[in-house]
């Protein structure tokens, strides 16, 4: 197949547990704010768009789907897909990776969320870039951390660079389907 094709396919199957927590979070919904309506300075320290609920449910959506790609490369789940992916390590290793893949999406996301409030942004109110990447941040920080020597063999510069292409596009189209959908106030 085409090498780049072929990378695309791997970032967006490595990237797949941590893509998945975001619209997850859209989707269902959550009504108890995090930061509880608390201020910092003149804004809020989060915003209600962030929810414990959200968070709970994006989490576990991405980590499932994780499981469920794990089981596909096991064998479990017989395809018959002739497709050379990546795997996320042998156990307990792929716990590790999971975890930091979907709970980094959901940590970047509230690091996004903080630093828009910090530089006065309303909830919803778009700022590019860091909406688009904030997630692909928290998981990779959250790789680095704990599953290093995984991240380092997984994703090859050409992996990286896939995905900071690719992420911000499948974003803004996922983001356009949830607002037509009415599951965000807004299509970025
Ligand atoms: N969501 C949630 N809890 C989270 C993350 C997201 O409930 N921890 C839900 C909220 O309903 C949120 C929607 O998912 O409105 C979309 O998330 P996002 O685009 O990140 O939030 P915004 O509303 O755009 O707010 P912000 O400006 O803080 O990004
Ligand atoms: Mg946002």
């Amino acid at each position: 197949m085409n090498p780049i094709i072929d990378t695309i396919i791997v970032a967006i199957w490595l990237m797949l547990p941590a893509y998945i927590p975001n619209p997850s979070a859209a989707f269902f919904g959550g009504k108890t704010p995090i930061d509880r309506g608390i201020y910092w300075g003149k804004g809020r320290l989060l915003g209600d768009g962030k929810t414990y609920e959200g968070l709970v449910k994006g989490f576990a959506c991405g980590f499932l789907v994780g499981i469920i790609q794990h089981l596909f490369l096991c064998g479990y789940l017989n395809l018959n897909l002739n497709l050379n992916l990546p795997s996320f390590g042998v156990f307990p290793l792929f716990f590790v990776t999971l975890f930091c893949l979907s709970a980094g999406a959901m940590l970047g996301d509230l690091l996004g969320s903080f630093i828009k409030r910090r530089v006065g942004l309303q909830r919803g109110a778009p700022f590019p870039l860091l909406d688009q990447l904030d997630f692909v941040a928290g998981a990779w920080l959250l790789l680095f951390l704990f599953a290093r020597a995984w991240f380092i063999e997984s994703f090859s510069l050409d992996v990286i660079l896939a995905v900071i292409i690719i992420t911000p596009l499948l974003h803004l189209l996922t983001n356009y389907v949830g607002f037509k959908m009415g599951r965000k106030q807004v299509p970025w």
